[in-house]
């Protein structure tokens, strides 16, 4: 599945710039994940790649058909779940995925088979017939998720699928995207750092309508000046770091950046110490704070 983009550009009112030439070339079957902070641009790059909203300038071609030229072949290939999708109230799950799989050309039964398929892989299968009204809110959002799981769609555009579902939720969603993702490009936006990591084929970071960085984990990782981290659990200490930096986390962690070499440096002055550490490479989250400011390694 591939998506470019040229030069993307969307200008809000005549005068607020969203999103600032954007470029992309993706060619995955997998996980596509786009963090950035609150206005970043995310919610509008989807929605121009989704053919719901025209760019100011630039185009997209997905799997070969332009978004401004050719809409409708784009829609075919696609499905999306946009930030603020709501299930109809008086419809129930079950009538809710099998009119939209209608919609997009299946005939009754065989919508409501693969409607029932999705709502059982999505833990649904005993709301099936409860009026959407009387679900709850992650309940509403696993809901819109199993309607585009449902759909034979090969581009899938999810736009913060997991924000307020609850911690086993998620994990279960991350699941059930794993399995999806094999013949699929899932574009998938959220602000749970560690779900982009773990999910993250590749990752893209936007900020201010600009792309700061994309790829894997590991590129990311490998541009940026500290991507190790030494862990100490001591209530006190002390140490001189020529090029690294320590941050006190809590009473009784310490955390130690630096390149590769410099962390293991370290590792037997702290067994000589006796105290209790780890070594790890730093985490999306640290990655994101260096690139888009807001801590840490500024
Ligand atoms: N319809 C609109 N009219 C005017 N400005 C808009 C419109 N939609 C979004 N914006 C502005 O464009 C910028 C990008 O918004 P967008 O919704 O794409 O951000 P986002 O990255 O999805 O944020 P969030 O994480 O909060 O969902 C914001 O500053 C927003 O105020
Ligand atoms: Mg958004």
């Amino acid at each position: 599945m591939e998506i470019i983009a040229k030069s993307l550009t969307k200008i809000y009112d005549g005068k607020y710039k969203a999103l600032d030439t954007v470029d992309l070339d993706i060619n995955l079957n997998g996980i596509f994940s786009i963090i950035g902070k609150n206005g970043a641009g995310k919610t509008t790059l989807i929605r121009i790649l989704s053919t719901q909203l025209m760019p100011t300038s630039g185009t997209a071609i997905l799997n070969g058909h332009d978004i401004l030229r050719e809409a409708g072949k784009v829609r075919e290939e696609i499905a999306a779940v946009p930030q603020e999708a709501r299930a109809v109230p008086w419809l129930t799950p079950i009538q809710t995925v099998t009119s939209y799989l209608m919609w997009r050309g299946y005939t009754f039964s065989k919508a409501k088979q693969m409607g029932l398929d999705a709502l059982r892989s999505m833990g649904l299968e005993n709301l099936e017939n409860q009026k959407n009204r009387k679900l709850s809110g992650g309940q509403k959002r696993k809901l819109m998720v199993a309607t585009v799981i449902a759909s034979e769609a090969s581009i899938i555009f999810l736009d913060e699928p997991t924000t307020g579902l609850d911690y086993i939720s998620r994990k279960e969603l991350w699941e059930i995207l794993r399995k999806l993702k094999k013949d699929r490009l899932i574009i998938l936006t959220t602000h749970y750092l560690e779900e982009a990591e773990v999910l993250g084929d590749l990752i893209t970071i936007l900020d201010k309508g600009k792309i700061m960085d994309s790829g894997t984990i590991g590129d990311l990782r490998s541009k940026i000046k500290y991507p190790f981290v030494l862990k100490v659990y001591s209530p006190q200490f002390d140490i001189e770091m020529k090029n690294g930096r320590i941050s006190r986390v809590s009473d009784n962690e310490f955390f130690i950046y630096g390149s590769e070499s410099e962390i293991y440096s370290l590792v037997q002055d702290m067994i000589n110490r006796k105290v209790r550490f780890t070594v790890e490479e730093v985490s999306l989250s640290n990655i994101f704070e260096n690139l888009v400011g807001g801590g840490e390694e500024d």
